[in-house]
């Protein structure tokens, strides 16, 4: 759908389709070797933290529906439960890194992190990497704000500097990441995202570090998607590094990306490393992956929404002995008819004579009543009333589950329920036609 979406990789306003550039080892499980690679404690203080998302009254400018908090507070984290998808994804990426980690000469090797509370300051987030004040993703139209200093992260890449500064120079960070967002087979408000950093000696060239940045993730890439695995380099953007590449994947005939990265930019990593002042140039490099676009490509799961299911049926397809290069796909269990509901409204406009509704805005009520039972939400109606100006909208929900056929009475109440919650939450924004 036409809704607008806050990747990184794109320059200010510049709208393009989001892709996860984003997004697993259980600090909690006993099967790592933490001599090779030592998975440390949650460097903030989380609890504090989970207080603020539940602090009353809320802040005005908190826009983060009660679903959203939910899972926000929700532990343990689906990549840290075996043998969910994301957790065999994320151990297999650990299980590469700690092999790289010891090509280097580092006694350390690459330490994962993966309980840092997805609650970070706007200085994380965003200022410590250089996103401008008018960076598309600081809207919150795009981002779940709790108040002026506290959101919900919405990449992995807000801890960048939080870890350098606590001394790591070789690490990965696994969390869940929150974006106001479309509703379709492929988005979902939380995912997961998996960061990547390694600090090089203070002599290395760039051309050193995009060598070993290139190098190290095309070894991944063959790791995940088998030794034939073609790659190709991408020109991208990011506001935090320089130069931006994304890496993609000729797999099962087509080119898919599947991350983000580049050297990052100067100013970060001496802030990082507490050398602000001094006129060296440290240099490292960093990339982020989204864990359900990887699960799904190589898994073959149709449906993000199956990430968050309970049913056995998901479940049992996942073992933590199961193949992992593409040749073990999922199997649908289920196709249950989809049931299509419309909804159409004018859009107000404010008394400077601006539209102030954004199409997340009736995202987020659907998903709240809904939940995962909203499996798509498409803007199929769009006119201008000549002689008042205001535009009106139709928008088309598509609701099936992925367990069982749905009723037409629930579908009809949900349909009641997000009607009135319109009518109540977006009373200034819109009305119901
Ligand atoms: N944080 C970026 C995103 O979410 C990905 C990225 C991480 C890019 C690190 C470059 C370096 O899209």
């Amino acid at each position: 759908m036409s809704t607008s979406t806050s990747s990184f990789n794109q320059q200010q306003y510049q709208f393009r389709d989001y892709t996860f550039i984003a997004g697993g080892f259980d600090s909690r499980s006993n099967n790592v070797d933490t001599r090779l690679f030592s998975t440390a404690t949650p460097p903030t203080d989380n609890a504090a933290l989970k207080e603020l998302l539940t602090a009353t009254p809320a802040h005005p400018n908190n826009n983060i529906p009660p679903h959203i908090t939910e899972r926000a507070l929700m532990e343990p984290k689906l990549y840290q439960i075996s043998p969910h998808p994301l957790y065999l994804i994320k151990k297999r990426i650990e299980d590469y890194f700690k092999v790289v980690g010891h090509n280097v000469n580092s006694d350390e090797g690459f330490v994962s992190m993966d309980s840092m509370a997805p609650i970070v300051t706007l200085e994380a987030n965003f200022d410590s990497l250089l996103i401008p004040q008018d960076h598309v993703s600081r809207s919150p139209s795009d981002t779940y704000y709790i108040n002026d200093e506290y959101l919900l992260r919405c990449h992995t890449s807000a801890h960048q500097v939080q870890l350098l500064k606590q001394g790591h120079r070789q690490f990965l960070c696994t969390g869940d990441v929150y974006r106001r967002d479309d509703i379709d087979r492929s988005h979902y408000p939380i995912f997961h995202q998996m960061e990547g950093v390694k600090v090089f000696d203070e002599d290395a060239t760039e051309e050193q570090v995009l060598d070993d940045l290139k190098a190290t993730l095309e070894g991944l890439a063959k790791h995940l998607f088998g030794a034939e695995a073609e790659c190709r380099w991408v020109e991208e953007y990011f506001p935090f590094t320089d130069p931006s590449l994304e890496l993609e994947v000729f797999f099962d005939g087509e080119w898919l990306e599947v991350l983000g990265c580049g050297v990052m930019r100067p100013e970060i990593v001496k802030n990082g490393l507490g050398k602000g002042d001094s006129d060296t140039l440290p240099r490292a490099w960093a990339f982020g992956l989204g864990l359900e676009r990887l699960a799904m490509i190589l898994f073959q799961i149709p449906d993000i929404r199956l990430f968050w299911s309970d049913d056995e049926r998901f479940w049992k397809q996942f073992s933590e002995d199961m193949a992992m290069d593409g040749s073990a796909t999922f199997q649908t269990y289920s196709k249950f008819p989809p049931v299509y509901k419309d909804v159409s409204f004018w859009l107000k406009k404010n008394e400077n004579d601006v539209v102030t509704f954004h199409p997340n805005d009736l995202l987020d009520l659907v998903r709240g009543i809904a939940g995962d039972l909203a499996e798509n939400v498409e803007m199929v109606d769009q006119f201008v009333n000549p002689k008042t100006t205001l535009e009106s909208q139709c928008y088309r929900i598509t609701y099936r589950s992925m367990d069982r056929s749905l009723t037409n009475e629930e579908i009809d109440e949900l349909q009641e329920n997000l009607r009135s919650k319109i009518e109540s939450a977006l009373a200034d924004k819109v009305e119901l036609r």
